[in-house]
């Protein structure tokens, strides 16, 4: 138990994936790439891509409903709501209209964003407010859209993404601390490494006056520096979570990584010596699904009772920033 007194249960989780599908050989239409290169270097099969019909806020609500429900309160019960997400349908956040749509009259949002490891970093950021007593009942959200961003003529990023969300409830409890650890960094020197950035074109309002209008360009990566970064600092962030957690690897029940790629998590594990049975993959159906992929992945092995109440899992998130970072908690009340 922390100094505050205060701890967390993870009570409930929930996830949403848009039903359009686009498969490897779907892909050969539009690059030059083949199901066996993308198989054999990232383990992905099959993603799913929101219609247009479809916004962030929409499937982020369709998810925390679901983890509202699983943790038996009501939306109004809520009181925090953060969304983690790098592609939310307005600029100026997509958190308060999650909230709309939940009827979670009762609770603040607001957006999160770091990149893949936004769902970490969210989770962290909601036992702060639960540790100090400010809030009790808190939604997580990790959602994105990638498919909004991604260059469908690069060959190189188009294959890795997928759509999609998940939501944990997060409740403070008296006599009991489930988050049992966590670590978080951010190496702003490797920026470049994975981009989603703005460009602008110089615009003069007035004589000496100059500002910058434009978009966002699609994602560019530097997948080898991007692989190197995972596989080295990830087991990495994972050990000192678990140092701090006073756990050893063999402590672990389940390891739920990012879902970049099967090769990332097949590194991390054998460094980690934690056997494959213990690692969360759901790669092969949905692909990188940004801040998504951890409580997707989390919600499919729950509902699918492999994990247990009481099981203790390790998670990590990595990517864009780059930023990345590990948490280590107990499922269930
Ligand atoms: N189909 C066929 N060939 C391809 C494809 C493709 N889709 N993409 C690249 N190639 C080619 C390249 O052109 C290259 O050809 P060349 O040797 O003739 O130049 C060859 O395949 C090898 O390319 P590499 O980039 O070296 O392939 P690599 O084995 O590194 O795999 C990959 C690429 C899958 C992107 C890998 O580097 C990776 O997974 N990186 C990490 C990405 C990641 O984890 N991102 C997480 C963060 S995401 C976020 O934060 C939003």
């Amino acid at each position: 138990m922390n100094s505050s007194g205060i701890g967390i249960a993870i009570t409930g989780c929930g996830s949403a994936t848009p039903t359009q599908i686009m498969t490897n050989d779907d892909l050969t239409h539009l690059v030059d790439t083949s199901d066996e290169w993308i198989h054999a270097r990232t383990g992905i099969s099959r993603r799913h891509l929101a219609s247009s019909e479809i916004g962030l806020a929409e499937l982020s609500a369709q998810a925390a409903a679901e983890a509202i429900k699983r943790a038996q309160l009501t939306p109004s019960e809520i009181d925090l709501i953060i969304l983690a997400t790098s592609t939310p349908d307005d600029l100026f956040g997509s958190a308060a209209k999650v909230q709309s749509l939940l009827g979670a009259s009762n609770a603040v949002a607001f957006d999160l964003t770091a990149a893949c490891s936004g769902f970490v970093f969210a989770l962290v950021t909601a036992a702060q407010f639960i540790r100090t007593g400010v809030y009790q009942r808190v939604v997580v959200i990790g959602a994105d859209i990638l498919s909004r961003w991604v260059d469908w003529s690069d060959r190189s990023t188009c294959v890795l993404f997928g759509d999609g969300a998940g939501a944990v409830v997060c409740q403070g409890t008296s006599d009991h601390d489930n988050l049992l650890s966590f670590e978080l960094y951010s190496d702003g020197e490797q920026h470049d490494c994975l981009n989603l950035s703005y460009q602008g074109q110089k615009k003069s309002l007035k004589d000496n006056l100059t500002i910058s209008q434009g978009t966002y360009e699609p994602i560019t990566m530097n997948g080898r520096d991007v692989y190197r970064f995972a596989v080295a600092k990830v087991p990495e962030v994972i050990e000192k979570a678990l140092f701090r957690a006073n756990l050893n690897a063999d402590d672990l029940d389940w390891l739920i990584l990012h879902q970049a790629n099967q090769r990332i998590l097949d590194a991390v594990a054998q460094r980690l010596k934690i056997p494959s049975e213990k690692v969360i993959s759901n790669l092969g159906e949905y692909g990188n699904t940004s801040a998504a992929s951890i409580p997707l992945a989390f919600d499919e092995a729950v509902r699918e009772g492999k994990i247990k109440t009481g099981d203790v899992i390790a998670t990590s998130g990595f990517g864009a920033g780059l930023t990345w970072g590990a948490a280590i908690f107990v499922w269930g009340i």
